[in-house]
């Protein structure tokens, strides 16, 4: 099972992913998430896409196809072994055409397809509350909202006891930028997928476990109609 989750900055798909993902057995693809880890490490790949996350634009095709690629291939290797995975879940990728036609690719290679493609859709004017509100623990990643999802204790994550703290592209700047991206380069993308046939919409502005709800109905459903 192949599933993209789509939506804005903010709309909630890195919050779902770590719901859903497990509970499909999806292994999470999130490409801002591996290049956080990379500039985190001070990697060589961290020291490339540094600059460009801060600002908020996007790191080049080229580079975000290859790390892709790799994790899929991990992926193909624990499913051929018989490791209890049923397949990958993105999350903040594809979000260009050339990063789309990519993953075709790839996954026709593998002899897969993409199972859904599911919009989180929610009010621009409600992003940017978000994305301000926003604080990941800097040890587990676990994300919260200081008033939508907050921890039990201010500053402290619920799970590993780490500290929250605001990423450094939540800044106005950087937030603007990348709300334009989506609108430009990513947004396009449903019309793509509608195409193919795979594109499924939730509301995003529900609470989170309704989200998760109809995420997880969405998604069961199109694997369902793919067996039949
Ligand atoms: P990435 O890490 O993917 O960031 P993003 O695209 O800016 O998306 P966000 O993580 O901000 O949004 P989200 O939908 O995950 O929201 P969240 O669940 O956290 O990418 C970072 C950067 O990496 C990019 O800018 C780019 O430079 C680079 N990059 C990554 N992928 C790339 C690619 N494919 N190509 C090129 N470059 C790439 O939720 C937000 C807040 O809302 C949280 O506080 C949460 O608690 C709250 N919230 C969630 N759900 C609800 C709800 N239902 N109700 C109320 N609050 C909610
Ligand atoms: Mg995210």
């Amino acid at each position: 099972m192949y599933v993209i989750l789509m939506g804005a900055q903010g709309s909630g798909k890195g919050t779902q992913a770590a719901l859903i993902g497990p509970k499909l057995n999806l292994v999470k693809v999130a490409t801002g998430d591996l290049f956080r880890a990379a500039t985190e490490q001070k990697s060589e790949l961290g020291l490339q896409v540094q600059a460009i996350l801060e600002s908020g634009n996007l790191v080049p095709d080229e580079l975000t196809n290859a790390i892709v690629q790799v994790r899929l291939a991990q992926i193909a290797a624990a499913k051929a072994k018989g490791e209890d995975v049923a397949g990958a879940l993105f999350d903040g990728f594809p979000r260009t055409e050339p990063q789309a036609q990519a993953l075709d690719e790839i996954l026709a290679n593998q002899g897969e397809s993409l199972t859904a493609v599911v919009e989180i859709d929610v009010p621009r004017e409600k992003l940017v509350a978000r994305l301000a509100g926003r604080r990941v623990c800097e040890s587990c990643g676990t994300v919260y909202h200081v008033e939508a999802d907050p921890p039990a204790v201010p500053g402290i994550c619920n799970k590993c006891g780490g500290k929250l703290l605001q990423r450094k592209d939540d800044t106005p700047e950087a937030i603007t930028r990348r709300l334009e991206l989506y609108d430009d380069l990513t947004r396009p993308l449903l019309a793509y997928y509608a195409e193919q046939g795979v594109l499924e919409r939730v509301d995003g502005d529900q609470d989170i476990q309704k989200v998760e709800q109809d995420l997880l109905d969405a998604i069961r459903s199109r694997a369902e109609s793919m067996k039949a």
